[in-house]
């Protein structure tokens, strides 16, 4: 019996004789030899036939089907030119599963196409190595926060308030109960988590109505949420940051072959992860894009694409933007004791204008200070007299943040657009299959 070997395996078998299950999805022929390329899930590799073609493994090469399944067998041998690359050097070969007129051509479709078909789309080459960066970004994840003292704490995802504001929250009925809605963050509820164990994450779906089509907004998308007690504004940031370049580091060291795939150029990745990230205050950022004749923007307004690209040409790392306007941010963001007019947020902006990628801040812990911004912002109270009570019984300094899993993806990966980032996006327009 052969042993039948995952592609990825292939070098621990080099000169040896394997079997391996897989779909094709190429094959040609030139001269006398034939070629068949085959995808297991765990890699590609090219099965080499030398022969006339009227054998029965070429036979049997020319007829295939774009992802019919095949089962080969043959000697592994290194790729003459290619580093790190295996090839099949074909013994035998025969057709598991028959795939008549796939839909999806090897030529470039529309991406509205695509999208309708992602079930058949998330096989191709690029959207596979999307999926196996996101995978290793999520364990890189829970690696880093397991390192640092955190535990998981799964926050609902059904609930009777808004976390980030009412415009872009989903509404379902709750039986008898009325209107409850889809979580838009579970932050609320790790802050509760915190009183218990000192430093939580969550990660899970997080859904935000948002009536418009950009490059950056999904309506459902996989949030982390992190909180710590005894921590500031500034240490806050400091442990996003760390966050933020072990997740680089991750990726650029584990997930070579599929970054090259995507054709991704990895300077910016590569400082990002060597360097430290820009930190400037919301002031400082909207006197410099004055300065510099960028984009037209008042004291006061939150910043659009345009304003974030021309950031992003200013500064070739992620850059902080810190002590926001108390208005254009959450209710739960501490006063800055030096101004109260700004909160202690900070949001961190990906370079080369992939936009925001986290937004945190210190939370409000004083119970007069925070009841008197929810009136101010008539809040719900009875809804959130839970909330309050963390700052009635042993309330403490304690900040966290919120990392968009997509937002890092589309940076990392540099996809044109974030719907890539998920395997099944929903879009306004969008929600097939
Ligand atoms: O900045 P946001 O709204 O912050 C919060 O929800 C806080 N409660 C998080 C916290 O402090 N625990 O969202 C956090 C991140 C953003 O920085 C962005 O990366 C991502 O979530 N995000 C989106 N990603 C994709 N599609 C959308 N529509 C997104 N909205 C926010
Ligand atoms: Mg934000």
């Amino acid at each position: 019996m052969l042993p039948l070997v995952l592609i990825k395996h292939l070098s621990l078998y080099n000169s040896q004789k394997v079997k391996i299950k897989g779909w094709a999805y190429n094959h040609r022929s030139s001269g006398k030899v034939s070629f068949v390329e085959v995808r297991d899930g765990s890699g590609f590799v090219q099965g080499v036939f030398e022969g006339d073609k009227d054998l029965p493994i070429a036979k049997i090469i020319s007829e295939l089907t774009q992802e019919c399944v095949v089962e080969i067998e043959g000697v592994v041998t290194k790729h003459f030119k290619l580093p790190d690359t295996y090839e099949l050097q074909l013994e035998g070969i025969s057709i598991l599963s028959p795939s008549p007129n796939y839909p999806i051509a090897r030529k470039e479709h529309g991406v509205d196409f695509l999208l309708g078909l992602r079930h058949l789309w998330l096989r191709s080459p690029k959207q596979w190595a999307i999926q196996r960066i996101r995978d290793q970004l999520i364990r890189s994840c829970f690696n880093f926060f397991n390192e640092h003292d955190f535990i998981k704490i799964d926050s609902p995802i059904i609930g009777p308030v808004a976390c980030e504001g009412t415009t872009t929250l989903f509404d379902i009925n709750y039986f008898d109960l009325g209107k409850a809605y889809l979580s838009q963050s579970g932050q609320l509820y790790l802050e509760a988590a915190i009183f218990s164990h000192g430093r939580v994450f969550d990660f899970g779906p997080v859904f935000r109505a948002e009536k418009s089509n950009t490059r950056k907004h999904l309506i459902e998308f996989w949030m982390l949420d992190a909180e710590m007690a005894f921590v500031d504004h500034q240490e806050n940031m400091n442990l996003q940051e760390k966050f933020c370049k072990r997740l680089l580091k991750d990726v650029l060291s584990f997930c070579q072959k599929e970054l090259s795939l995507l054709k991704r150029e990895t300077t910016a990745l590569e400082k990002a992860r060597d360097l430290p990230f820009i930190r400037k205050s919301y002031t400082e950022i909207i006197e410099l894009i004055k300065n510099k004749n960028g984009p037209s923007i008042s004291y006061g307004e939150d910043f659009g694409a345009e304003h974030e690209s021309f950031l992003s040409e200013l500064f070739d790392l992620p850059l902080f933007i810190e002590k926001w306007p108390t208005h254009i941010k959450a209710f739960y963001m501490k006063q800055d004791p030096n101004n109260p007019d700004l909160v202690l947020g900070a949001d961190l902006m990906a370079s080369e204008g992939f936009g925001e990628l986290i937004g945190g801040s210190q939370r409000e812990d004083d119970y007069d200070q925070l009841l008197k911004k929810m009136k101010h912002e008539k809040m719900p109270l009875e809804d959130f007299q839970w909330y309050l009570d963390l700052r009635k019984y042993g309330s403490c300094v304690h900040s966290g943040f919120g990392i968009g899993l997509e937002r890092m993806i589309y940076w990392v990966c540099g996809l044109e657009h974030i719907r890539e980032s998920i395997p099944f996006p929903r879009l306004y327009t969008r929600n097939r299959p």
